[in-house]
């Protein structure tokens, strides 16, 4: 089922998410809701928080990207009770944007190496480090996670730059394709 995605202005964009007990209800169906959800609207990733739940559920999908980085083949994983434990390498600045945040794009400077802590789908435990671009999706969805928006890392005078989208996104204005939950 395609979901509505909660977009900038919505409280609980802004809450630390919680981990999950292993028997949480429904799971599995949370799980595709939000992969059909994410490809719906053409993402790469997509954070519970922005369907509204405030748990610790990402979903991610680097096989869209394959055809120019094939270690990514067939890459469609889901990321239960995720956690972010180091960052390190070099820090590296890319064009973000988000499913929240319709109509804008920024720089971001994040590390290209983390990490992680999480439980995949068949609830088994990883601890792992990840690089490059994965690296970069998952500190953002993660971010999502801690109540933290890709804005959060602009400069102040690029947030004044994007004010005027930000304000209107706050009046329940917001261009996409896809079906999104705003404010007003
Ligand atoms: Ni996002």
């Amino acid at each position: 089922m395609i979901l509505p995605i909660y977009v900038y202005g919505q409280p609980v964009l802004r809450k630390v998410a919680e981990d999950i007990p292993v028997d949480y209800p429904n799971l599995n169906e949370l799980i595709s809701n939000m992969f059909e959800t994410m490809d719906n609207a053409d993402g790469v990733g997509l954070a519970a928080p922005q369907i509204g739940l405030s748990v610790r559920v990402v979903v991610i999908n680097l096989d869209v990207l394959s055809e120019d980085q094939p270690e990514y083949k067939g890459f469609r994983k889901a990321f239960i009770n995720a956690h972010i434990v180091e960052k390190s390498g070099e820090e590296i600045n890319m064009e973000e944007g988000c499913l929240s945040l319709p109509g804008i794009h920024e720089s971001v400077k994040r590390s290209d190496r983390v990490r992680v802590k999480y439980l995949d789908e068949n609830l088994e435990e990883h601890d792992e480090f990840v690089e490059g671009y994965l690296a970069r999706v998952m500190q953002h969805e993660f971010d999502h996670l801690d109540g933290k928006m890709f804005i959060d890392h602009i400069s102040p005078l690029r947030k004044q730059m994007i004010k005027g989208k930000l304000n209107a996104m706050l009046k329940g204005k917001a261009h996409c394709t896809y079906k999104v939950k705003t404010l007003k």
